[in-house]
């Protein structure tokens, strides 16, 4: 099989790495890629966005699937163009992909399919808003109703920071407060079949403790101790099959990656967001342990035969991913500095720890940061703490000015807590 991955961050080095290892696959190409991608896949140019561009490649390429990473390619449409070049694509349509792309379509859509999520009102006016959030009190959660990358959602006690970010935003989404752990699960779905993944927990504050500012996420484990071992089944019946049954009734069958980010509250699971695509990091932890090969698993859901697809098979092993990001992430990160230590952990940690490059491109023998995330760096081991302790080892080998990583990953969880 000949597989395309469309994409450049760490999730990418991942899909990329799975499958690499997978004899499935004998061709593998990635776009727009990075320095790390470049080891196990051949990179070629390409704007993500750009529909046809990625048809036109896909074609020449003689690719058998296309696997589209983030989200903005979805929203976009980019899998309905390579589709209409007859090519299977793992992603969905972009009418399906407005489930991220929209908070109030995904409101409107668990409300039909009877899916737990907090209560929520669609704003777009002052009088909406001020309503709103007298209606719900403190703590304030006031989501931006369109795509913004992690940067969309204030969750915050001062009513005043609340109103301004509802007034800077068109429409916005704002909703009850919902407490209790968060828990990232994933399914791949060909749109009537759902296979779950195994659920992870991502770290989304900048800093140790879960403080400063939230982040497309600072680190990730599986599996979850401390989570109930009926979740996945009771997330199954209650989110994730209704969810794919409800935009299959409406005419936009969702294919592709179905990723339920979700509150363990009090009082029961609640789903806090779904997106369209695999989460970064999450993926990171969870294709560590997954032992089933990914090409075939998702050439089913693009082609709707993932009923064919016996259940996936996972490894004991735990796995822990810490994100290394730029001086000044998640503001305006500096970008084009050296980035040394990575033969180190290829020759001393390999291959239960490995790094995933995120933003990083080469120049000339030299690897250099090019984005805020810059490397996820992965490690299995027989329980999270082990698997932390080999994480954070390699961690220590990496030298990049001014990065930062936190050093709590997984930290209460290998402790039982
Ligand atoms: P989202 O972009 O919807 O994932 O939101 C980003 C983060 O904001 C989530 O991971 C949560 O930590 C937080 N958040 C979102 N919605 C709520 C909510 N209703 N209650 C509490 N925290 C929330
Ligand atoms: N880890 C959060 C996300 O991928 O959106």
């Amino acid at each position: 099989m000949k597989v395309l991955v469309i994409g450049g961050g760490a999730r990418e080095h991942a899909l990329c790495r799975s499958l690499s290892l997978d004899s499935d696959v004998n061709a593998l190409y990635c776009a727009p890629g990075n320095a790390g991608i470049s080891e196990v896949a051949e990179l070629r140019p390409v704007d993500a966005l750009d529909g046809e561009a990625v048809a036109r490649l896909a074609t020449e390429l003689g690719a058998d699937l296309v696997v589209i990473g983030p989200e903005a390619p979805l929203v976009a449409g980019v899998a309905d163009a390579v589709r209409a070049v007859g090519i299977p694509v793992f992603g969905p349509s972009a009418e399906a992909a407005q489930l991220e792309g929209s908070k109030a379509f995904a409101k409107d859509v668990m409300a039909a399919a009877g899916v737990p999520t907090a209560r929520s009102y669609v704003c777009t006016t002052p009088e909406e808003v001020d309503a709103a959030l007298d209606a719900f009190g403190a703590p304030y959660v006031v989501k931006d109703d369109g795509l913004a990358a992690g940067k969309g959602v204030v969750v915050t006690e001062d009513r005043a920071a609340a109103r301004a970010h509802a007034l800077a935003c068109d429409r916005v989404v704002i909703e009850e407060f919902l407490d209790g752990p968060e828990v990232s699960l994933f399914a791949i779905t060909d749109g009537v079949t759902v296979l779950p993944l195994q659920p992870a927990q991502d770290f989304k504050r900048a800093l140790d403790g879960d403080e400063g500012p939230n982040t497309g996420g600072m680190g990730a484990y599986s599996p979850l101790p401390w989570a109930d071992p009926k979740l996945v089944d009771e997330v199954m019946e209650s989110v994730l099959q209704p969810t794919v049954d409800e935009l299959r009734h409406r005419g936009t069958p969702f294919s592709g990656l179905l990723y339920a980010g979700l509150a363990i509250t009090s009082r029961g699971v609640r789903v806090i967001e779904f997106n369209a695509r695999f989460g970064d990091p999450e993926t990171q932890v969870v294709l560590a342990r997954l032992r089933t090969p990914l090409a075939s698993v998702l050439l089913n859901a693009a082609q709707g035969t993932l009923h064919a697809e016996p259940p996936l098979s996972w490894r004991e092993d735990a796995a822990v991913t810490v994100v290394i990001a730029s001086h000044n992430y998640p503001d305006t990160p500096r970008t084009g500095d050296p980035i040394e230590g990575l033969a180190e952990v290829a020759a001393e940690d390999a291959p239960e720890a490995y790094v995933l490059h995120a933003g990083t491109r080469r120049e000339g023998e030299a690897v250099v940061s090019a984005g805020g995330r810059v490397l996820s760096v992965t490690a299995t081991g027989s329980d999270l703490a082990q698997a932390r302790e080999r994480a954070y080892k390699a961690v220590a080998r990496i030298r990049l000015d001014g990065s930062q990583h936190r050093t709590d990953i997984a930290a209460k969880a290998a402790e039982g807590r």
